[in-house]
């Protein structure tokens, strides 16, 4: 006789398992979208003309394009050259989607620390240099800080996508548990709550340290 255990704690590991999996995707994504976007955002604002061009191009097109299809590229498009793993490909898709965002993140936060912060810094005799790492980057920084901590919530949310290529994210472990228990609905509602907790627990840690930077900074 075959008999269904569909209490959902008896699943909690699937659901605990997801979680997992989900928050490590998008905090190494976020990482290396971080640095991927600093890079991207230094090139789109320098005299470089090729530079400037590339990482253009680059942002616009990964932003003009499905995250979605983006993963089924590096996934099976790469995976013809070179085997790579569906959580790997899930990772530097997620990856180099990040960095075209935070690359706009990073641009915009130094355009806006005003011309006139460092026309103040030149006039005083600081090098270009100087003017960059002490003056105009503290300040970008912090106006980045909460759209930076915006995008780590994104990518929690976004990540859901890797499970068509079979990463074992949440959504994986919420089609499992359906079909393990034949329950539709409750599944789907706890995976929903799981996602809550997480991308508001996120946010309210970002928010503390968003407060505390302000008032480092006003005092
Ligand atoms: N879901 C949208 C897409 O498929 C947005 C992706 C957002 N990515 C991000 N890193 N914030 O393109």
């Amino acid at each position: 006789v075959n008999t269904v255990n569909n209490s959902m704690w008896h699943y909690w590991k699937y659901f605990a398992l997801g979680v997992k999996y989900t928050v490590g995707i998008s905090f190494v994504s976020v990482i290396i979208g971080f640095l991927l976007g600093i890079l991207l955002a230094f090139m789109r604002l320098s005299k470089v003309k090729v530079l400037k061009w590339l990482a253009t191009a680059y942002v616009e097109f990964v932003r003009g394009t499905p995250l979605m299809v983006q993963i089924l590229f590096v996934y099976f498009g790469l995976g013809v050259l070179v085997n790579i793993p569906a959580l790997m490909s899930g990772i530097i898709a997620v990856s180099l989607n990040s960095g075209a965002y935070v690359c706009e993140v990073i641009r915009g936060g130094i355009i806006s620390v005003s011309t006139g912060q460092k026309e103040a810094a030149r006039s005083l005799g600081m090098s270009a240099h100087d003017t960059m790492y002490s003056v105009v980057l503290p300040q970008a920084i912090r106006n980045i800080w909460p759209a930076l901590g915006n995008e780590f919530v994104s990518l929690i949310k976004e990540t859901s996508i890797v499970s068509i290529i079979g990463v074992s994210d949440m959504i994986y472990q919420l089609k499992i548990v359906q079909a393990d228990t034949y329950r539709g609905v409750i599944p789907i509602a706890i995976t929903m709550v799981l996602y809550f907790i997480l991308t508001f627990a996120i946010s309210r840690v970002l928010r503390h340290y968003e407060i505390k930077m302000n008032h480092k900074v006003d005092t």
